[in-house]
């Protein structure tokens, strides 16, 4: 397909759609992504500005790529990275960033970053590092000292045991299950996921030439994954069953037992290994405990554990994570990396170890942030609890509060339209009330929003207030 690149970004201003469709142009090449553009115009205030900045830039990247007015241009694109969907939390952060921009006083709580900064201790080490001149790169696999280090917290907190080359560092937990899918899938191997799903498990899997297979939970179960669904869906062309505890979107936390009968399950498959991805670890509110998969009988050698800095020590700019498994596994990823990015950044590597220093589970540093998401989950519970049409199952980890507002779909607002989805209800949110939430469409289940709460309580308050009359709105345009 060759177009010219000045035609395809010459859009006129009244071809331009809502606030969530970008030019063509920025969404093909990019990479940045958009919601499905509608037939309708709804009536987005103050997106034109936003828009018309967005096509600015977009025509003048083309022009810049160019050099010249008029230029062929082949812009068809690898077959895998259509099959691929872009991150709608990416994408209504990035829109909400960009109303902010041109001032709109958006509260932004769907991204899936804690609010605080990185811990002193940490933030040093790195400071440390690079005046020490500790700018070079590592080995492949993440330096011995941080390997090391990551061996005795698995020891002492979660019970595992691993050798130093049984751990990859990587740029990011999310590098790590990228790698972990390609070195175990095969054309046609099917990525058992629950959902609701962190958004990047499916799309990953398909980057892997794997199928996804989706397992959808029920929030009266908490959202967890209900065994006999699990041993119904399980053949031999199962390779990978990915769990997340605690979850995102959900916040669920998986019991020991559950897990136990899960393992019971995949243990009567060969095939089947299990990612578990650990990053909320200890992001947890008592009783609710951790229970690390590879830590249950015969689970070890199945089990590709994923863990990482972002969230529990507010380190996601460093970019660290790391996989600990068998280490035949491992050195496939290894395998991968040497080819992909090498090893993760040495400042960061160095930032992950005085991590890891501050004490079991984080030490003090981490339980103040934990004791300050557990306020803010106490108070959105109560306050959404209050709230008519709402369903809810109280998180036991993470930040995020992932509700049921479906209630409200089949609604129509003055001067927007039809409430149909969790999409159009986040725009109706965005547009109406000024609030970014995720729709839970992204996560596999299109009758919840996910609401991050890695934001003050003054924060939370108001946008509470705002949702609540947003949707008071709705209520009462519905027809009785
Ligand atoms: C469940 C889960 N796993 C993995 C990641 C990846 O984290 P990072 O790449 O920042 O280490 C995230 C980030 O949002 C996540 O929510």
């Amino acid at each position: 397909m060759t177009v010219s690149l000045r035609s395809s970004t010459c859009i006129s201003r009244a071809s331009v759609g809502h606030l969530f469709q970008r030019p063509k142009l920025a969404y093909d090449c990019s990479g940045s992504v958009s919601f499905p553009s509608r037939p309708h115009n709804l009536s987005f205030k103050y997106l034109e500005i936003t828009r018309q900045v967005q096509l600015c830039r977009t025509s003048a990247m083309a022009k810049a790529e160019s050099g010249i007015e008029e230029i062929g241009v082949d812009l068809s694109l690898s077959p895998r990275v259509n099959s691929v969907k872009p991150s709608k939390t990416v994408a209504i952060t990035d829109q909400a960033t960009a109303l902010l921009q041109a001032g709109v006083p958006v509260i932004r709580l769907a991204a899936g970053e804690p609010d605080f900064d990185t811990p002193t201790p940490i933030a040093e080490a790195g400071i440390n590092a690079i005046r020490e001149g500790y700018t070079r790169y590592t080995p492949n696999a993440g330096t011995q000292e941080l390997r090391s280090a990551i061996c005795h917290k698995l020891k002492e907190e979660n019970g595992l045991t691993y050798t130093p080359d049984q751990i990859l560092v990587s740029n990011g937990a999310k590098q790590s299950i990228l790698q972990a899918l390609l070195a175990v899938c095969s054309p046609g191997d099917e990525v058992i996921i629950p959902a609701p799903f962190w958004v990047s498990y499916p799309e990953m899997a398909r980057l892997a030439d794997a199928t996804p297979v989706i397992l959808p939970t029920r929030i009266s179960d908490n959202f967890l994954l209900d065994p006999k669904l699990l041993r119904s869906k399980l053949s031999d062309k199962s390779r990978l069953l990915i769990l997340c505890s605690p979850s995102n979107p959900t916040g669920s936390v998986y019991p020991k037992e559950l897990l136990e009968e899960i393992a019971e399950m995949v243990a009567k498959h060969p095939r089947l290994l299990v990612l578990s991805d650990e990053m909320y670890e200890h992001i947890i509110y008592s009783p609710a405990t951790h229970t690390s998969f590879a830590s249950l009988p015969g689970m070890w050698e199945r089990t590709l554990t994923v863990n990482g800095f972002s969230k529990a020590f507010a380190m996601t700019g460093w970019r660290l994570g790391y996989l600990a498994g068998p280490k035949h596994f491992v050195s496939a990823c290894n395998k991968i990396q040497s080819q992909f990015t090498s090893g993760a950044s040495s400042i960061s590597q160095k930032a992950g170890v005085a991590a890891l220093g501050l004490g079991y589970a984080g030490g003090e540093e981490v339980s103040k942030m934990v004791k300050a998401f557990r306020e803010r989950r106490d108070f959105l519970i109560k306050s959404f609890g209050e709230m008519q049409g709402v369903k809810m199952s109280e998180p036991q980890g993470a930040f995020y509060l992932f509700i049921d507002l479906s209630s409200y779909y089949g609604t129509k607002a003055e001067g927007f339209g039809a409430i149909e989805d969790s999409e159009s209800l986040c725009r109706y949110l965005l547009d109406e009330g000024q609030v970014a939430l995720v729709p839970g469409d992204a996560f596999g289940d299109d009758s919840c929003v996910r609401i991050s709460y890695a934001a003050s309580l003054t924060t939370l308050q108001a946008a509470v207030e705002r949702i609540k009359n947003a949707l008071a709105a709705l209520r009462s345009a519905v027809p009785v």
